[in-house]
């Protein structure tokens, strides 16, 4: 899992609204910064083996750098994201893509957040839901894709997506911050009969959970290092990279790319 990823880059990257609690107009990125932090990432995942693909971002787009918002693939079909008005304008870029490199497309017709809040785990698919995604698109992706679909809520705009609350290291190993789930949420997760690493508050609301693990090396921010610990301890290799810039626009590593290998 994780081993070919889609991303876009960071040259058209800017603050021009405000639709989750860490965006703020007055904190801009600073583009050179910016550009240099994206190709870290980049080289990163290079440097794990893994593939990257592409999708150069549009002007009118300033949050076109948060890929794992597109879609949610698996195998050869993509199920495109409906996405918060601000963003409705990088979904053709999305469909165009997927169309021309061979997927079967569809999109959600209710607010789905994509990846973003639809994390696969083996045949489970982890959907999140509360604030930007409509349960009803849950049942979209799961008759598409095929998925065993299991629902979380997140409790607040802090956790606007999934993938700031939950992270999957491996098949059998995820991480949690688990204040950010309501407690039937909680309690599904615990159910899955996966080991579960806890991370605190601190750490979470600092993009720790945000990360991309192909079950070998992880790809995470810096500023956590109680989870990388954690992670180092069991065997998995942890690289740590700056997202200053990329955490003003309320995103992290896990944002910036959208895994095109979900078996
Ligand atoms: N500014 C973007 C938004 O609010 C950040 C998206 C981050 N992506 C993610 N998968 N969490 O939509």
């Amino acid at each position: 899992m994780n081993t070919v990823l889609l991303m876009s880059d960071a040259r058209y990257f800017r603050v021009d609204y405000v639709i989750n609690p860490y965006m703020d107009t007055a904190v801009q990125p600073d583009p050179a910064a910016a550009a240099a932090e994206h190709d870290a990432l980049v080289r990163a995942h290079l440097a794990a083996g893994r593939k990257v693909e592409l999708l150069p971002s549009a002007p009118e787009c300033p949050d076109m750098v948060y890929t794992a918002n597109a879609a949610v693939v698996r195998g050869r079909r993509a199920v495109l994201a409906n996405l918060p008005p601000e963003r409705r304008a990088e979904t053709p870029y999305h469909r165009e893509w997927f169309s021309g490199n061979g997927f079967e497309v569809i999109q959600s017709p209710y607010e789905f957040s994509g990846q973003g809040d639809a994390l696969a785990c083996g045949n489970l698919l982890l959907a999140g839901h509360g604030q930007r995604t409509d349960p009803r698109a849950h049942d979209v992706v799961a008759d598409f894709l095929g998925y065993e679909i299991v629902p979380l809520r997140t409790t607040g705009p802090r956790w606007y997506d999934l993938d700031l609350v939950v992270a999957v290291l491996g098949p059998e190993l995820l991480a949690y911050h688990p204040e950010a789930l309501d407690e039937p949420s909680r309690a599904r997760l615990r159910g899955l009969g996966r080991e579960l690493i806890e991370v605190g508050e601190q750490e979470a609301s600092g993009f720790a959970l945000n990360l991309v693990s192909d079950g070998t090396t992880v790809t995470m921010t810096a500023g956590a290092p109680k989870l990388a610990a954690e992670l180092r301890e069991r065997g998995l290799t942890v690289v740590e990279l700056d997202t200053t810039q990329l955490r003003k626009g309320g995103g992290g590593v896990r944002c910036t790319a959208l895994t095109l290998d979900n078996p």
